[in-house]
């Protein structure tokens, strides 16, 4: 995915373009460039390497002019180069163009294209749409085609639209016509920023945060014309689009790093507050008895009767899956089948139209999470998405959406929004429990008097990282980490060891820890780190086990358990312990040590945390 970002106001646009990118940049650090009309011509600079590289160059010679757009990249089509990296014009530059998406019929349409004389300059798939906008725009002079009632400039793009497969959020911006900018989207999130006497353009909401916190949410093939004093919307026909704008909750300051050295440390830390958010909206005090509310989604009595419950996502959200299956079938005896969004869509899948779907996407942009849920939307299911972006697709077509209300996660590596997945989870588990009678009114009681007292247990954690530093550094280097669990554990195991993998670049692995002796345990040397996830009270002696396998080939270990639990001081290398809640519940602060864990050694090893190698932050493509 990439980070595209748009200006047209009265300020210079250059100084915009780059706040914005900045903001974005967790989106894709291949290479970075802008584009900027300024009256009768447009002035594009774009580098290899990260934002910062642009900015020195632009620092040498500026650019003037109140209408621009920015890209920073991360490559799909073609190697991170000067001239891979966007913006793209045609071959007189006086149209520019910035996308993030694959176009996937660009094959074709760069030999349809060479065969009427147009030479290509980079490896992209984007550079097929400025030469399709230029050929229309061009063929368009000359005899009026398609649209009508739609100028010069918007005919062009809307033509070259209909030629294109794939998935797209662009921008674009032409000579001739210096006072708009032309956007559209198809499976690739783009967001209109209403300013007052400025209109913006961006992926994310946190790049438009410091100008307006009005917005569209662009549709799926709606078009956007932004002229410095209004926004227009058309469908990709060139229909009017009229629709009110949305408000946006977070304010400037919460897409900061607020005095952390990274995003992620930030987010980490803000779990405690994260999990009130989640929660507090929710709970409520009825005669003096807790209740889960979900008026916000309508859950009734008849969602409680699914037969089963399919869970899809990818990464880390697929893991807040892999818990919900643990829950669901511990509390409300429904059967789960969890699997990966990129393996379920192309799995032809038995499939009832009765059961529950749920889906869970931070973003909820994720490309193979989005054709999972349509997939299953086609077959007649009910979808239930839990995720962290108010007005994402996939918010916008679930049946029902379940807000984790994380705030903006910036960080790569998923922290607030993975634990507040989980907190709508267990509440999801809770009431479905408790709507199938499965909970007497105490279990009930008692169960959410745990959830309650979740932040502050997270708070007392993150009082003691310095603990979990003292450990990273003595173990940083380590070949391998091997994260154990069972059940609830395995789980957490899971998301352990993607966290260190893809921050500290170490090979780290998650085993069910039973099954350590079926072939894993033959990895297993002096060089390795176990890590073994001990909160499932009943499989103690299980775990115990399998962690004394592992020290008796020379690994090192860390137990994480519960406060007070002596069971594993005489076989554990080194005890990190959490405050004691229910063992279902331990996912929600088992995890944060392990957060912790990779974000130090991602900077013990020299990595930078926010923007680990070949990553992004959310991937809209396949
Ligand atoms: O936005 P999503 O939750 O759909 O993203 C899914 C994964 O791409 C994401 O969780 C990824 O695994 C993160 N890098 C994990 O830290």
């Amino acid at each position: 995915m990439c980070g595209i970002t748009g200006y047209i106001g009265c300020k210079q646009a250059t100084p915009e373009l780059l706040r914005a990118l900045k903001k974005l940049e967790y989106r894709g650090y291949d290479s970075a460039g802008i584009a900027v009309l300024n009256g009768s011509r447009i002035t594009v600079r774009k580098m290899k390497g990260a934002l910062g590289v642009l900015e020195r160059k632009i620092a040498e010679e500026a650019i003037p002019g109140t209408l621009g757009i920015g890209h920073t990249r991360w490559a799909t089509h073609g190697e991170p180069s000067d001239t891979n990296a966007h913006p793209h014009t045609n071959l007189s530059g006086n149209i520019a163009v910035i996308h993030n998406g694959i176009i996937e019929n660009y094959g074709v349409l760069k030999e349809w294209l060479q065969a009427r004389g147009v030479v290509f300059r980079s490896q992209t798939d984007t550079e097929v749409i400025v030469h399709l906008i230029d050929f229309y725009y061009n063929a368009a002079a000359i005899a009026p085609i398609g649209i009508p009632g739609t100028d010069l400039f918007l005919r062009a793009v809307l033509e070259a639209l209909g030629r294109i497969e794939g998935s797209y959020g662009l921008a674009v911006i032409a000579r001739d016509f210096p006072d708009r900018i032309i956007a559209a989207r198809k499976d690739s999130p783009l967001i209109v920023g209403l300013g007052d006497g400025e209109n913006l353009l961006a992926s994310d909401v946190p790049a438009l945060l410091d100008h307006t916190r009005e917005v569209y949410y662009l549709g799926e093939r709606e078009v956007a014309v932004l002229y410095r004093d209004h926004v227009d919307l058309f469908t990709d026909q060139g229909e009017r689009v009229i629709r009110p704008s949305s408000h946006v909750d977070w304010d400037a300051q919460a897409a900061e790093k607020g005095g952390y050295a990274h995003f992620m440390l930030k987010e980490i830390h803000e779990q405690p507050r994260a999990f009130t958010d989640t929660l507090r909206p929710r709970l409520k005090i009825a005669d003096g008895t807790p209740d889960i509310n979900f008026d916000e989604i309508g859950l009734d009595a008849s969602w409680a009767d699914a037969p089963r419950i399919v869970i899809t996502a990818c990464g880390t959200a697929w893991h807040a899956g892999m818990v919900g299956k643990y829950a669901f079938e511990h509390f409300a005896r429904i059967p789960v089948e969890t699997d990966i969004a990129s393996e379920y869509r192309y799995r032809n899948p038995v499939f009832n139209p009765r059961d529950l779907f749920i889906v869970i996407s931070q973003s909820g942009e994720t490309a193979d999470t989005l054709a999972a849920m349509r997939l299953a939307k086609q077959k007649g299911a009910r979808i239930l998405a839990i995720t962290n972006a108010v007005g994402s697709t996939l918010a916008r077509e679930s049946d029902l959406v379940l807000y984790t209300w994380a705030g903006p996660e910036i960080g790569v590596a998923s922290t607030k929004a993975f634990t507040t997945q989980l907190m709508c989870v267990y509440l999801l588990a809770l009431k479905l429990a408790r709507l199938r009678g499965l909970l007497d009114g105490r279990a009930y009681r008692d169960a959410l008097t745990s959830l309650q007292a979740i932040p502050a247990q997270a708070q007392k954690i993150l009082e003691n990282t310095a603990a979990i530093q003292r450990f990273a550094a003595g173990h940083f280097n380590k070949g391998k980490v091997f994260f154990i669990g069972r059940q609830f554990d395995y789980a957490v195991s899971l998301e352990s060891a993607l966290k260190l993998k893809e921050i500290s670049y170490t090979h780290s692995e998650a085993f069910a820890a039973g099954e350590l002796k079926h072939g894993p345990i033959a990895l297993v040397d002096r060089d390795t780190l176990v890590v073994a996830l001990a909160t499932q009270t009943a499989l103690f002696d299980k775990i115990a086990s399998n962690i004394q396998e592992t020290a008796a080939r020379g690994a090192a270990s860390l137990v994480i358990t519960w406060e007070g639990e002596h069971r594993f001081d005489k076989i554990a290398g080194e005890i990190f312990t959490i405050p004691r809640t229910d063992d279902p519940f331990s996912p929600l602060l088992s995890i944060i040590p392990a957060q912790l864990f990779a974000y130090y050694c991602a900077v013990l090893r020299g990595n930078d945390p926010d923007k680990p190698r070949n990553l992004a932050k959310s991937v809209t493509v396949e």
